[in-house]
């Protein structure tokens, strides 16, 4: 039985190849910053407020110029193709159902054109910049042509985290080993969802700027980690700021620093974020720099947060302490591997009921209740 995300765990775990499975699971280096991650909501515990009237509960909330039905958004994956065919329109369909916000990466499978064809909910896309600025701001373009609603630009990738247990499979770069091979063979139920019919997905955003030889797969995962910009700057957000009109975040900030400055290079918010612990080992969690981050910028600067998030309760602590809104990363690729669109759209609702219960037993109506004294530090 599907109860929570340990299950959708278990359920991607058993579905998957173990190198797609280390892929979406695993996190860099001695996974430090992924134990982190999940461990750290422990250190706040809440102090319900009890006898108030709870019965009219509303949890939706307006990020810049997208209303969410809850304060949750997809946080965007690449590559998503490798865990099931249409995994990126599975998830844009049941953010959409379910009345959150998706984020498309740079890297997912499918294109900006083709999410905006078979979904009209909030759509955000996230940019990664390119060492060809013709490519980046044709990307950024065709997002605002392609009806996205705001540009999230991630500045925490420049060079590659280094992911041993994903890396473990290979015997070269981008060569599978014969172990992972004779994995993948014994796993009927993806090879058939996957890579029988469809072959060794791609990625759709990229594909008009790719080489002929690196169209497809490891090729052009290759390509596309060559052609990461490690020369960005704040000089460099101002550039992406004057070609984008809309709302503008920046992703993968960990510093009160790095907050201020993100708000000076005319951002109208950030997502707070260590990359879900796929980069720097040993980074610290956002949620342990969050309130600070708050104090800092003030009430209207929009601030998001990921990395962790598992339960209800650990999105209403993020919550309390100053967070907009939480983006879903990991929970969301297991259940779209294990049940696809549907189990996708379920794991988001059981979330959102998740959050609302947590609202109620803290005596709140909405998320606007909710304030830093009702949570007690405990280390
Ligand atoms: C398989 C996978 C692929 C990811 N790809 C991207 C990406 O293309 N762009 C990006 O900004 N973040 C990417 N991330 C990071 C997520 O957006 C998010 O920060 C992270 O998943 C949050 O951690 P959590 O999944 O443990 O909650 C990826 C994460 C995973 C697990």
């Amino acid at each position: 039985m599907i109860l929570n995300w340990q299950s959708l765990r278990r359920e991607a775990k058993r579905i998957l190849p173990a190198f797609v499975f280390s892929y979406v699971d695993g996190g860099a280096d001695d996974e430090k910053t992924l134990a982190l991650n999940q461990s750290v909501f422990d250190r706040w515990q809440f102090a319900p407020s009890v006898l108030k009237d709870v019965s009219q509960r509303d949890l939706s909330c307006q990020i810049g110029d997208t209303k969410l039905r809850a304060p949750l958004l997809v946080a965007p994956t690449g590559y998503n193709g490798m865990l099931r065919h249409q995994a990126d329109m599975m998830l844009v369909r049941a953010a959409a159902q379910q009345g959150i916000g998706h984020i498309q990466s740079t890297v997912s499978t499918a294109s900006l054109e083709q999410l905006a064809e078979v979904s009209s909910g909030a759509r955000w896309f996230q940019l990664y910049v390119l060492q060809d600025r013709r490519v980046t701001s044709d990307l950024i373009q065709r997002a605002q042509q392609a009806g996205c609603e705001a540009l999230v630009v991630s500045v925490d990738a420049v060079h590659f985290g280094n992911r041993e247990r994903d890396k473990a499979h290979y015997r070269r770069p981008m060569k599978l080993s014969l172990n992972a091979l004779c994995d993948a063979a014994f796993h009927p139920r993806w090879l058939a969802r996957t890579l029988i019919p469809h072959g060794m997905p791609g990625f759709g955003n990229l594909t008009p700027y790719l080489p002929a030889e690196y169209q497809q797969g490891m090729g052009a995962a290759a390509y596309f980690a060559s052609q990461m910009d490690q020369t960005i700057n704040w000089q460099t957000l101002k550039w992406i700021r004057e070609l984008w009109s809309g709302p503008l975040y920046i992703k993968g900030i960990t510093t009160v620093a790095d907050e201020i400055k993100a708000q000076q290079a005319g951002a109208d918010g950030v997502v707070l974020s260590n990359h879900g612990g796929r980069q720097l080992d040993s980074c610290i969690s956002p949620m342990l720099i969050l309130a600070d981050v708050r104090r800092a910028v003030g009430r209207h600067f929009k601030l998001m947060i990921d990395s962790g998030f598992r339960r209800g309760t650990d999105i209403v602590k993020a919550l309390a302490l100053g967070a907009d809104a939480v983006l879903l990363g990991r929970p969301l690729l297991y259940a779209v591997a294990s049940g696809g669109e549907e189990r996708a759209s379920q794991t988001i609702s059981n979330f959102i009921q998740e959050i609302d219960r947590t609202l109620a037993q803290l005596g709140c109506c909405s998320t606007a209740d909710l304030h830093a004294d009702m949570l007690i530090a405990v280390q």
